[in-house]
């Protein structure tokens, strides 16, 4: 088939590259210009696993191409994969001009009878709404068909999904067909539904990944408070098939998606004078989780004016350069504006991180060039060079005493404290400050 991929991002480009590898013809089309060049050239604008050899071999292969959409001019492909981006607009809902001006575009040169598949994450509704208002009067189809695959993992994620999900309208059975055969000789299950469903199990699925990472770290906080472990609490209920599989406490979920995607579903409800509470403790949670290492370091050294802290990693999670909405972030901007000396390290987000930290903040290239000195260190980001970093070096560089604020509950408590580190945990190393009241007759 031939398939014009319009955005190629994070989800764009790994589609554009793996529809190419699979035998179709594409050309990824994006208004950014640096990005075409780039990819173009077979580099990527960003840090993906895997996918830098999918592109450069499909280019070779003559089946993968890039151009800007100002200077395209010729119809798109039998399909039309639009994944722009949906950011938040500052009234909390998804922001659809991308999406908007990306169908515009693809009417703009529409081929007769072509298929437009919306990867973009879209407000339930929406597709509903485009449809009606750019696609009357064509003879385009349309089929929602959300994205799942997790950045850093992105190439894997597509080729072996889950399940895949097709919203089309009703009786358009031509249109899912034309989907399924994009997904030829994956193994996932397909769910095939309406637009709107489809759209909806999109942010079902985000809200609840949101919803279980903020139930674990609540979890934490009151197993730092009776001196529980969340660890075994978490291996406990991974064990009953009805709760799911093993959450992980740690500083909250950041990232492109979930922040945004929940924030959007919130604003949603609210137009429709639905308040939804879960989800607003679910964002209250994460935002309190975010503040952790700020109040664990305060409480021992009270004011932080002077005081080097080393915070490794600044990505929203391991196997990405995306700092969007990271805790990382967050934290070194809270800890600067608390008059601390931070140094950071990460293996991919370096250059993705400056533009968004402080200028004082000193960027190192090696976990242990960033503790010399360092009276505190908080682990932000899971990265294997973070986990296995030579410890012991790095013992050696800091000053004593020296706290360590896992901020993933990643690292060997035990190891690390046998190195001379105040290790803190979370959800890991309370005590107990609860004693049952006793009974009247006691
Ligand atoms: N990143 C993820 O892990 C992920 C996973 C699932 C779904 N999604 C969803 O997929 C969508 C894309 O996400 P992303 O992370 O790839 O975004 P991104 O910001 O990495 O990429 C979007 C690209 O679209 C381009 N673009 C913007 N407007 C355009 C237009 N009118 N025409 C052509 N190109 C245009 C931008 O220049 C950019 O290169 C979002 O709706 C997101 O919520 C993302």
């Amino acid at each position: 088939m031939e398939i014009t991929v319009v955005g190629v991002g994070y989800v764009g480009a790994v589609a554009a590259a793996c529809l190419a590898a699979a035998g179709h013809r594409v050309v990824g089309i994006d208004t950014d210009p640096d990005r075409v060049n780039m990819l173009r050239s077979g580099a990527l604008p960003f840090y993906e696993p895997g996918l830098e050899e999918i592109v450069r071999s499909a280019i070779a292969d003559g089946c993968l191409e890039f151009a800007h959409g100002a200077t395209f001019d010729q119809p798109v492909g039998d399909v039309a994969l639009i994944a722009v981006g949906t950011p938040q607009a500052p009234d909390g809902s998804a922001d659809l001009c991308r999406v908007r001006a990306a169908l515009s575009w693809v009417v703009d040169r529409r081929r007769s009878g072509a298929l437009v598949v919306m990867k973009s994450t879209v407000p339930p509704g929406t597709g509903r709404h485009l449809i009606e208002r750019y696609l009357a009067g064509t003879d385009l189809r349309y089929v929602a068909n959300p994205e799942f695959l997790r950045q850093g993992r992105a190439v894997h994620d597509w080729q072996h999904p889950d399940r895949i999900v097709i919203g089309a309208s009703p009786g358009d059975a031509g249109s899912v067909a034309a989907v399924k055969s994009l997904y030829a000789g994956t193994r996932a299950p397909f769910v095939v539904t309406d637009v709107t469903t489809a759209e909806m199990i999109k942010y079902a699925a985000n809200a609840f990944l949101a919803t279980r990472v903020s139930f674990i770290n609540e979890i934490a906080s009151l197993c730092d408070r009776v001196g529980a472990s969340v660890n075994d609490v978490s291996t406990g209920l991974a064990l009953d098939p009805r709760t799911g599989g093993r959450m992980y406490a740690g500083l909250g979920y950041g990232g492109s998606c979930l922040p945004k995607d929940l924030g959007a579903l919130h604003h949603l409800g609210m137009a429709g004078s639905l308040d939804l509470e879960l989800l607003r403790a679910v964002i209250k949670v994460n935002d309190r989780q975010r503040l952790l290492p700020l109040h664990a370091l305060r409480e021992r050294f009270g004011d932080l004016t002077g005081v080097p802290v080393a915070v490794l990693g600044l990505a929203f999670k391991p196997g990405t350069d995306d700092v969007r909405e990271a805790p990382g972030i967050d934290l070194i901007r809270d800890l600067v504006a608390g008059g601390a000396c931070v140094a950071a390290y990460d293996p991919q987000a370096s250059d993705n991180g400056r533009d968004y930290l402080p200028l004082e903040v000193r960027i190192a290239a090696t976990p242990q060039e960033t503790a010399v000195g360092a009276q505190a260190i908080v682990l932000a980001t899971e990265w294997d060079q973070c986990l296995n970093a030579d410890w012991p070096e790095i013992a050696n560089l800091v000053r004593r005493p020296c706290f360590l604020f896992d901020g993933r509950n990643a690292l060997d408590a035990h190891e690390i404290e046998r190195h001379g580190f105040h290790y803190i945990g979370i959800g890991e190393q309370g005590h107990a400050q609860y004693s049952p009241p006793p009974c009247a007759s006691e």
